[in-house]
């Protein structure tokens, strides 16, 4: 939905130089078209199944871009109390939700249990025992799956990698079936689900089939302990093309799983993000300054690793594109204001010469781009359009200096 027409970059029917005159930068650009397509890839790659897909909140939570999921059919993946409270307020319906995460705290706990919520994803006993505790205290029952570490690589960044057994997340994989024994014993627990999510950015699907062999083969180990599961959630984890990946599409997955798990009859739930909102992001940013160094041409944009910080930490790679195409390139780094080295949206880049003023795109931002961001430096944060066809909507307004004081109290 990101395409060039006469050498000008537009967002479905937009130009993209249109939307940063209107909204200024550095602006998140989402394309909603791309946003439900995506949505519905996946959703028809599991159509034959019985599934439920829970949008991964974590990857973009803006208020507008989960309603037009959730109005979709989407359910949740949620994993803090505040990712709730967005996923409620913007229409996510209570049994649709699922709640992920190793730190759950007591408070969130009883909020999503007042909320009644699909599915506790636990990660510890401890976790199980005080789930319980609430539930007990509420009266209510808490529908719990188990989210198991299978120990499997899934070959992806190590700071994105989460089913190794030395990573913090879920319950070793040998320890299962007593910890399933033990949420059993719970009086206000009903245990009827297996999850796994190994990690994200995922570009082969060996990882996911690895997984979900180790899933079945729970299933029926705790089967013949008398413990009948009614869904396995797989998670999210499917990669996206920033580079040169050539990573599965939901179609691929689906045929790699499906075979394992669809004998078994259950339930499967998804928990897609980046898939979803990725490639469906641009940050548009301007360029403040150009600077010859010694050995080296430097762009100063607009956008910091506050505004977008995946270059710096996980050293990823974003296609940075030119909004108005020229026929000259020059090879420079795209690097923001703030002051630390690590500050950089992109290296050794070759790129089209842009004027003082002229804008490039950092595409597929669209995951872990806002949601990650932060006011490091005192920026305001960035605001975010929604680009329907020939139509534009500010769906986050620019912070204001106002805005990143608002809550200190300096009397
Ligand atoms: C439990 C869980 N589910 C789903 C996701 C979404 O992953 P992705 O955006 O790679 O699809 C994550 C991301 O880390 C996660 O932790």
């Amino acid at each position: 939905m990101f395409h060039y027409k006469n050498n000008r970059l537009y967002c479905e029917n937009v130009p993209v130089e249109t939307l940063a005159d209107k909204a200024g930068t550095p602006l998140y650009v989402y394309s909603k078209n791309k946003l439900i397509e995506n949505l519905n890839n996946y959703q028809q790659a599991f159509g034959g199944v019985n599934h439920l897909l829970c949008y991964a909140v974590k990857a973009n939570s803006n208020a507008q871009l989960c309603k037009e999921l959730f109005s979709r059919g989407a359910g949740a993946d949620v994993t803090s109390g505040g990712e709730l409270f967005r996923a409620l307020k913007a229409g996510a319906k209570p049994e649709k939700i699922v709640f992920a995460g190793v730190g759950k705290s007591e408070d969130e706990i009883r909020y999503a249990l007042k909320e009644r919520i699909y599915m506790f994803n636990a990660e510890s006993t401890e976790e199980i025992g005080l789930i319980n505790k609430i539930a007990g205290q509420l009266k209510t029952k808490a529908r719990l799956a188990l989210r198991i570490n299978p120990n499997v690589d899934a070959h992806t960044h190590k700071y994105i990698t989460t089913g190794k057994s030395e990573n913090k997340f879920g319950i070793a994989y040998q320890k299962a079936v007593e910890v399933y024994a033990f949420a059993k014993t719970c009086n206000n627990l009903t245990v009827s689900g297996i999850h796994c999510h190994i990690g994200s950015q995922i570009t082969s699907v060996k990882p996911f089939y690895l997984m979900a062999k180790k899933m079945a083969e729970l299933f029926m180990k705790l089967k013949k302990t008398g413990i009948n599961i009614e869904h396995i959630d797989i998670g999210g984890g499917l990669g996206i093309k920033y580079h040169n990946e050539v990573p599965p599409n939901p179609q691929d997955l689906a045929k790699a799983v499906l075979p394992v798990l669809k004998p078994l009859n259950t339930k499967i739930i998804l928990e897609p993000g980046r898939y979803i909102t990725g490639n469906a992001g641009a940050l548009v940013t301007k360029v403040i300054y150009r600077k010859a160094g010694l050995h080296k041409k430097f762009l100063i944009v607009d956008a910091g690793f506050n505004d977008l910080i995946r270059p710096a930490l996980y050293e990823a790679y974003h296609l940075i594109l030119p909004v108005n195409k020229s026929a000259h390139s020059h090879i420079a780094d795209v690097v923001g204001p703030i002051c630390e080295t690590g500050d950089f949206l992109g290296k050794n880049r070759r790129l089209p010469l842009v004027k003082q003023g002229g804008l490039l795109a950092v595409m597929c931002a669209g995951a872990y781009g806002f949601a990650m961001s932060s006011q490091y430096n005192s920026r305001r944060r960035a605001a975010e359009v929604l680009v329907d066809k020939n139509n534009f909507k500010i769906v986050r307004k620019r912070e204001t200096y106002e805005d990143l004081i608002s809550k200190e109290n300096s009397r």
